[in-house]
């Protein structure tokens, strides 16, 4: 949560910032604000909104020449969203200007400190208690700022990303990390800091990391210097070459990145399995699988940890380990498990799924399950993403950067790269006969243009979305590996319509949501060709019963379920374990322009923020 960007260099600092901000709004976008070296003075902006508000802002009030400058888009936690609480913050005495992805745990204790001492606070956020504590410590300890910096943050507990700079001394912007991630574009004689390499990639493809724990002193024309922030280490900075371009961060053409998102499925899932399915060939190759199978043949069990939307691609993942591979699963919300005692032993293997690969809460689960001595194998997309270091295996879904905050091709790919675990595990371990395996392999091959063939469906889709826009609830009904995509039908729906909705295993309906149906709910009910048709098509007559409206995900040529239905919503026929990569496609379509025909912002939903770094 919450984007920074810096620049060093030669140009003009601030429509980089700019740029990068917009790039970076998916992280928070409740305020946004820049600070500026003009070559004297820091020329400060900062308003409640979105980054255009700033740009408006900043036309009329500041000038905006300068080449070093520091940029932030919030979500907020410490303090309202407002004027006031947005970032950049000065120290007291407006030498210091810093801003902060993160947030300071014990900030109270050190304001009730500095207030002793005299300092003054304007806003209610916790960075302005950090900048004056590095302003405190620079006047005591009379050090330099980046050692101010490595000495107050010895003080602090909690997650930072942090980039400030000091008036009296222009030529250096000092960074830190720990826990919330922190890029370092390499120019020539410029340099870029950013949540993530999305704001500088027209400008270097070379990169540094930070990792956790460590600091950089950014020099003009000079160098990066990184070190440690515990103990007097340096470290020598691993250059990435970055593999992003403009193109996969634009939303070329499409009126939002939700739909570009939602249209890349196709391609993003076969990027996914390229080289590593070849179905003719009966071969799934993963190198981070391949390494270390008998770890995955010899667990007493599985335990998938994630959130959200990556938890339901976990929960898609349960049913499909258990029916191939035969190994027990449990999934597990990862703000719970990290916070129960939960039983883990050296012969579990946990896998953390995430998209981001930076969510706080599945980080601290992977942390404890890696002391317990479990294996964790990493399931993420942002390739060098803390998650992705942090577990001892993985494999990336090829998805490219989503940036639509309501996640679509994060899930499909994930589910991709789950079922060419479980179908590899399957195959060495005997669980799936060879005829089924070389069926399996094939369908998943040819998943792509099922995917294409899903999307056609949009127009009827929109149609449908034009009848319950209006509607004040809605229920999800799935069963089987259709469950969990019932709960991500709601889930997509509630959070960019702001509609409240409900997912549901088809047959608990009856122990409780039954009482909610009548004439004016509408109940989405996935309805494929599968194990469990029959029993769905009960649960359908008995929503009838109850004059429900009934909006059928059914399989292409049903007949039974389309008399029932009011509308429909038809997706190829597939076998019933890769029904979830289509049956997802139609639900993803219908919140989309129910979102869009209510007038929402569908790529930047209130509330919400694409990284949730904070716990
Ligand atoms: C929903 C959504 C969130 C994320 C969740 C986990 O559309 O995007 O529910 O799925 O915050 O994020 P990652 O996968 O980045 O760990």
């Amino acid at each position: 949560m919450c984007g920074i960007v810096g620049y060093i260099g030669k140009r003009d600092a601030y429509p980089i910032i700019l740029n990068g901000l917009k790039r970076l709004e998916y992280r928070g976008y409740d305020s946004a604000g820049v600070a500026l070296y003009d070559g004297t003075n820091i020329k400060l902006s900062k308003t409640k909104g979105k980054v255009a508000d700033l740009e408006e802002r900043v036309s009329k009030e500041i000038s905006t020449n300068g080449s070093l400058g520091i940029g932030h888009t919030r979500w907020a936690t410490h303090g309202v969203p407002n004027d006031i609480n947005s970032h950049p913050h000065y120290s007291n005495s407006g030498n210091l200007v810093i801003i902060h992805n993160g947030i300071i745990e014990n900030y109270a204790s050190i304001k009730k400190e500095l207030i002793n001492r005299g300092y003054t606070f304007t806003s209610d956020t916790d960075t302005e208690v950090l900048v004056n504590l590095i302003e405190e410590v620079k006047k005591q300890e009379d050090v330099k700022l980046g050692k101010a910096v490595q000495i107050a943050l010895n003080q602090v507990v909690g997650a930072y990303a942090i980039a400030l700079f000091d008036r009296n001394k222009p030529d250096e912007i000092v960074v830190a990390k720990l826990g919330s991630p922190l890029a370092i574009g390499i120019g020539e004689d410029e340099f870029f800091v950013a949540s993530d390499a999305t704001p500088f990639i027209e400008f270097t493809n070379n990169a540094i990391y930070l990792e956790d724990e460590e600091m950089a002193i950014i020099r003009r024309g000079r160098d990066v210097k990184v070190r440690k922030i515990k103990g007097d280490e340096i470290v020598a900075p691993y250059i990435q070459e970055l593999q992003l371009n403009l193109e996969q961060i634009e939303k070329g053409g499409y009126d939002h990145f939700m739909l570009k998102e939602i249209y890349e499925q196709p391609s993003v899932i076969k990027d996914t399995y390229r080289g590593r399915l070849l179905a003719n060939q009966g071969i799934i190759k993963m190198s981070g699988l391949e390494d270390n199978l008998s770890k995955f043949t010899n667990a007493d069990r599985i335990i998938i940890v994630a959130c959200g939307t990556s938890w339901h691609a976990g929960l898609v993942a349960e049913y499909i380990f258990e029916d191939l591979a035969r190994i027990p699963v449990e999934v597990e919300y990862a703000s719970e498990f990290r916070y129960r005692n939960p039983v883990i032993t050296e012969k579990d293997v946990v896998i953390a799924i995430s998209q981001s690969g930076e969510t706080a809460d599945t980080l601290a689960a992977i942390k404890l399950a890696k002391q317990k001595g479990a294996f964790v194998f990493g399931v993420c997309n942002v390739v060098g993403s803390t998650i992705s270091r942090e577990t001892h295996a993985g494999s990336y879904t090829h998805a490219g950067p989503e940036i639509g905050v309501a996640s679509t091709k994060a899930f499909t790919t994930q589910i991709t790269v789950l079922t060419m675990i479980a179908l590899r595990l399957a195959n060495v371990k005997g669980t799936i006969s060879q005829s089924d395996y070389m069926l399996q392999l094939r369908e998943l091959e040819s998943i792509t243009s099922k995917v294409e063939e899903a999307l056609q469906s949009e127009p009827k889709i929109k149609e449908i979305a034009q009848v319950f826009k209006d509607a004040a609830n809605f229920l999800y009904l799935g069963r089987g590996y259709n469950f969990p995509v019932a709960l991500e039908g709601a889930l997509k729906l509630k959070e960019i319509s702001y509609i409240h909705a409900e997912g549901y295993p088809a047959a608990e309906m009856k122990h409780g949501p039954i009482a909610l149906i009548d004439e004016q709910m509408p109940v989405v009910v996935i309805a494929v060709n599968s194990n469990h048709y029959e029993k769905v098509v009960s649960n359908i007559e008995e929503i009838k019963a109850r004059k429900g409206k009934i909006i059928a995900v059914v399989t292409e040529g049903d007949t039974q379920v389309k008399q029932l239905a009011d509308y429909i919503m038809e997706v190829p026929a597939t076998p019933e374990s890769l029904t979830p990569l289509v049956t997802t496609i139609p639900l993803q379509l219908l919140s989309y322009h129910i979102a869009v025909m209510l007038g929402k912002n569908v790529d930047q939903p209130r509330n919400l923020a694409k990284s949730v770094t904070v716990e």
